[in-house]
This record gives structure tokens, C-alpha cells and sequence, in this order.
């Protein structure tokens, strides 16, 4: 079959390799692609935010019989909605199940009404009354944007000079734009985090393997935030003791309240929680693979991801065994001179001799004139596997120092995270 996949990161190149082994995927689009993508697929360069046009596009394509949604935005905007109604096939939540990212306050509500655990929290619409709450509340304190900002609509407030300032720039100076209106405050919580994603049909949740993502620019999580720096998967610290925690009281929980709500959720749905002294905790939903995490998971996968994606689309994922190979992959995002800020693109990338089974995902890069050039923020995802995430680490490091171009900046410590804390 022909495949669409909407989306031009590391993300997506990761998921373009994975159809690209399976023996009933025959040719891929990638709506917008990127040089890595398209090695393996045809590139079209059509605006997937504009959903209409998106699908105008599916329309005027009869070869195309599936199509893959993974960023959030499309999703958000209802894509799959479109598709469907147009009698297209698609992977991914419909917009009513994708709010589940889309809006923090609705996650948080459905949380509180379904007794899932997370932090404590309060929404607000208006400026002055979480400056009151802010005020008094207890601190350390983190604040939200309630919308969509690539990541970013995030505070954590050691102060309470800081969380005032917070609130201000989030309601009054609407520093992440309308995804400031509404903000959710709400309790700072500690441990170890883990990003847990799952494939669902909305009756049958098929876990992956656990990663682990590096959220901050520089070593040591200093710096401001990022899309994610690197990842290693699996998380030493998540065994079968918290794989059964977490499925008894948060993934099932949240597949039928979703289901409750009348907003069924097909698709990946992505955990990202938090090992708190007081158990699991959800920190985040994403109605959608990870990026940089997909970049280690899709490479332990066994089974063939198109089998997956179909089986989700019909409802018989209980149908399916889907197998993960042993060890370990890390991951290690090369970016561009100043990212996660302003940006340097168009520099000319050059690559050593690197090994045969070291894997690279694309994110921001296209090629001109027959040369490799840098095209985003971050650039490349450098991605080994390894029997240990040391062994893993140490690989990808190796080719890593392969690879440059002008301004290219990484963390050195990718994979070397929760190393002390208890394995399970
Ligand atoms: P989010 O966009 O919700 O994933 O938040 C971004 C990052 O902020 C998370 O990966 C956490 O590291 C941190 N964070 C979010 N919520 C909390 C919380 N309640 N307590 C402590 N850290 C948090
Ligand atoms: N790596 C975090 C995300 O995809 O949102």
C-alpha cells in the first residue's frame, strides 16, 4: 500500500524508516519532509496545518490508501476528522481525543474527575485572581500555558517573584500568545521522569518500551528549554513493578475516561510522568509519538509498524503481539547555533566515516545543489543501539564527533541521566 506521513522532524524520518521495512508498505509520501525523508519518500510540499488543503491533497491522490498523522498541530486542528469524513484512511486521534494535549485545563479536569494521579493544580482566566492565588500558594510553583506552545508554555517558579512575573507574562504580556488566556498553577512535584507511550484502538493499550528525554539545551539540564536534546530508551528505573502501577492506575484509567467523555482516543497516547515519592504521577498527555523519543523507540521495535497503525485504525489491536527487541538505544540531537532562540540556518553538514548501524534522523535539514544543509533548530538525531545505554552511548558519541557544521552544538551527557537512582 501507499502511505502518507504529515510532518518534517526527527519524529517523522524515524517513522518513514520503520514503514520502510514493512513488506506491505509499497511508496511513501512525506508532507513536508526533510532531506532524510527524502531518501525514502516522495516530498510534498503542501502546508499540513491547512487541513483543507492537506486533505484537498489526499483527495487528488487515489494512490495514496493510508495516512499517518503525527505532529500536534494537524491533529489539534482535526486532520483525521477531514480525512475520515472525506473516506480516507488515517493513524492518529480525532480532534475532540486530541485536546487531550491540546489543553492542559482539559487534562487536568479529566484527571481530577477520573482520580488519575497527578500534581495539584488551579485553573484561572483572569489576571488578577491567580496573582492572588500566586500570592499565598505554596512555592516552588509551576505554571502552564493552557494552549499549544511547542513546549515552551512551561514556568517553573523557584520564587514567588518568579511566579508573579510568571502569571504576568503569561495573562498580561501574553508571552505564548492565546495559549496564555487560561493557565493551570499547579503543585511542584520531584523524581525521575519518563516519557511512557502507548498505542491504543481505545479498547486494547499496547505500551512501548519507556525513554527518557533531556528537556534543557546544556549538560546537567541547565539552560532553557528545548523540543528535546536527546533520549535514551528503556528507563532503568521502570520495571514490571511500575509498568503494572502505571496500567492499573493511569493508562486504563485514562483510555476509558476518554471513552466516558465520548472522545475515544486512537492513536499513540504519550505519558509523561513523573516517579514521585508518593507513586506515578501524570506530568503531561501528548496525543502523539515523541520527538526525540520515537527516535529510540521505533529502532527496538520488532514487529511491523504498519501492521500496528492498521490494527489501531480497524480496532483489533488486541489482535496484535507486537515485540520489542533487548538492550538499549540512545539518541543525541545536534543543533544549530543558537537554539533553542534564534537560529543559524543553511550551514553545509559534513560526515566522517560513521558505522554501519549507527541510525540518523533528519529534523531540520534539506539538500541544495546536491549538499546537505542545516534547516532548523535541531538539525539531526544521532541514534545507537547498544546492549547497555552505556554501550549505546558511547557509539552514538562516536559518530557524533563525525558530523559537523558550523555552529553545531550538542549535550555530552545524553544517556548519563538517572544513572543513581534504583534500577527495577
Ligand atoms: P510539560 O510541557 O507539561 O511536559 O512540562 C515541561 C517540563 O516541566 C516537564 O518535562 C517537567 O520537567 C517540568 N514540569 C512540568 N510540570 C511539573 C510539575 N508539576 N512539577 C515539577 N516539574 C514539572
Ligand atoms: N519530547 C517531548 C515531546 O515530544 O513533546
Amino acid at each position: 500500500m501507499n502511505v502518507l506521513v504529515i510532518g518534517n522532524g526527527g519524529r517523522e524520518h524515524a517513522v518513514v524508516q520503520a514503514l520502510k521495512k514493512s513488506p506491505i508498505v509499497n511508496k511513501i509520501y512525506s508532507m513536508k519532509g526533510n532531506a532524510g525523508i527524502g531518501e525514502l519518500a516522495e516530498l510534498v510540499n503542501v502546508d499540513y496545518c491547512d487541513i483543507q488543503a492537506a486533505a484537498d491533497w489526499v483527495d487528488a491522490h487515489s494512490d495514496v490508501e493510508y495516512t499517518v498523522v503525527t505532529p500536534d498541530d494537524p491533529l489539534a486542528l482535526g486532520l483525521v476528522d477531514e480525512l475520515e469524513c472525506r473516506g480516507h484512511r488515517a493513524f492518529g486521534p480525532r480532534k475532540n481525543a486530541a485536546i487531550i494535549e491540546a489543553s492542559k485545563a482539559f487534562s487536568k479536569e479529566l484527571m481530577k474527575k477520573y482520580d488519575i494521579p497527578t500534581a495539584k493544580y488551579e485553573t484561572f482566566s483572569d489576571y488578577e485572581s491567580a496573582k492572588a492565588y500566586v500570592e499565598t500558594c505554596d512555592i516552588p510553583v509551576v505554571l502552564k500555558a493552557d494552549g499549544l506552545a511547542l513546549g515552551k508554555g512551561v514556568l517553573i517558579c523557584k520564587t514567588r517573584e518568579e511566579a508573579l512575573d510568571g502569571v504576568k507574562e503569561m495573562m498580561l504580556d501574553k508571552k505564548f500568545g492565546t495559549a496564555g488566556n487560561k493557565i493551570v498553577v499547579e503543585e511542584f512535584l520531584e523524581g525521575p521522569e519518563v516519557s511512557a507511550l502507548a498505542f491504543t484502538d481505545g479498547k486494547t493499550i499496547v505500551p512501548m518500551i519507556t525513554s527518557c528525554d533531556h528537556k534543557r539545551v546544556y549538560d546537567n539540564d541547565e539552560g532553557l528549554n528545548t523540543g528535546g536534546m536527546g533520549t535514551f530508551a528503556p528507563a532503568p528505573f521502570y520495571g514490571e513493578k511500575t509498568q503494572r502501577e502505571v496500567m492499573e492506575k493511569i493508562m486504563i484509567p485514562t483510555v476509558n475516561a476518554m471513552n466516558a467523555e465520548g472522545r475515544t482516543f486512537k492513536g499513540v497516547l504519550y505519558f509523561g510522568l513523573m516517579k514521585t515519592k508518593d507513586g506515578m504521577k501524570v506530568i503531561e498527555y501528548n496525543s502523539r509519538f515523541g520527538d526525540p523519543e520515537t527516535q529510540v523507540i521505533l529502532p527496538m521495535l520488532k514487529t511491523d509498524l504498519m501492521e500496528i497503525f492498521q490494527a489501531v485504525t480497524d480496532e483489533r489491536l488486541a489482535d496484535m503481539q507486537v515485540e520489542w527487541e533487548d538492550g538499549a538505544c540512545v539518541c543525541v540531537v545536534l543543533a544549530s547555533g543558537g537554539y533553542p532562540t534564534a537560529y543559524q540556518k543553511g550551514k553545509e553538514m559534513t560526515f566522517g566515516d560513521l558505522d554501519d548501524d549507527v541510525i540518523l534522523c533528519h529534523a531540520g535539514t534539506k539538500r541544495v545543489d546536491g549538499k546537505l544543509l542545516t534547516d532548523g533548530g535541531r538539525v539531526l538525531g544521532v541514534c545507537a543501539k547498544g546492549a547497555t545505554i552505556e554501550q549505546a552511548r558511547q557509539k552514538a558519541y562516536a559518530n557524533v564527533e563525525k558530523i559537523s557544521f558550523d555552529g553545531m552544538h550538542y549535550r555530552k551527557d545524553i544517556g548519563m541521566k538517572y544513572r543513581d537512582i534504583e534500577k527495577e
